[in-house]
């Protein structure tokens, strides 16, 4: 599929779908017949890279969070063709009518659903929505949400228990921390906490075994931790830490 995206200098194309690229927008946009799209061709590329190495990868069960304004998750769906994708939000709206048409005219009603007004550090609510609509472990969870250290692993921590193994966790754009204009004093994340925190938790997890985390890729745009066969017994008490064995001279 990656190799039938069409690209222009502000949108990408794909069956028929328009994605404004939000990150470049140029040119004159009126009506509202297309996603707005937060990724640039520079991080897709990456992505199509790493599918790449993983052909065999057909997730059947997705979760993302992180919606905005639908792109991403008409984006993931038509990559994968999965059978259920589950979206998540924060923000206080509802579908754009380009989402709820794009939804309707191509039957999916019954494979993709959103849910806004919903928190990914509410830890209760991810493990409901998930348990309610899905009958099997989660494939891939992709989340592109607040981009900070709390609610990441807060999210983390519910969902990633729940992957199969061979399951694929993503978390995307996870290095602001080391971009100079993120943590420029004039920038409001600078007081922030980036997720990278995280993602060396996740680092010394995969060290300390590779039961938990089987395999891990990181690179600039996103990190993917793959789940290994960890049968974790109590997964609503799961916690990263309990994973990691580090001598103390390590930091
Ligand atoms: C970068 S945008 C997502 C873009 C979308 N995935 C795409 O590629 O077009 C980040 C989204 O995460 C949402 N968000 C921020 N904090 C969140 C939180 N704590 N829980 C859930 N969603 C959150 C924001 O409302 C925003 O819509």
């Amino acid at each position: 599929m990656f190799s039938k995206l069409q690209w222009q200098s502000d949108r990408m194309l794909y069956d028929g779908l328009v994605f404004r690229l939000e990150q470049v927008r140029t040119g004159d946009w009126t009506g509202n017949e297309f996603f707005r799209f937060f990724k640039r061709k520079k991080i897709v590329d990456k992505y199509e890279e790493f599918f790449q190495r993983h052909p065999d990868f057909h997730p059947e069960n997705i979760f993302e969070l992180g919606i905005f304004d639908g792109g991403s998750v008409a984006f993931w769906f038509e990559l994968f063709k999965p059978d259920k994708h589950i979206a998540i939000d924060l923000l206080d709206r509802k579908d754009s009518t380009y989402f709820e048409n794009y939804v309707t005219s191509r039957g999916l009603k019954e494979k993709i659903k959103t849910f806004w007004k919903t928190d990914q550090s509410d830890k209760e609510n991810l493990r409901r929505i998930a348990l309610a609509n899905f009958t099997e472990p989660l494939d891939l969870v992709i989340d592109d949400a607040s981009h900070m250290y709390e609610p990441t692993r807060a999210s983390f921590e519910v969902l990633f228990p729940m992957l199969r193994p061979g399951g694929l966790y993503v978390i995307e754009d996870w290095a602001w921390g080391h971009w100079p204009a993120y943590i420029a004093a004039e920038h409001p994340w600078s007081v922030l906490e980036s997720p990278a925190k995280l993602i060396t938790k996740l680092m010394d997890a995969a060290g300390t075994s590779i039961s938990l985390i089987s395999n891990l890729t990181i690179t600039k745009g996103f990190v993917v931790a793959e789940r290994g066969d960890e049968i974790i017994a109590d997964a609503t008490s799961f916690n990263i830490d309990d994973y990691i064995v580090r001598r103390q001279d390590i930091v």
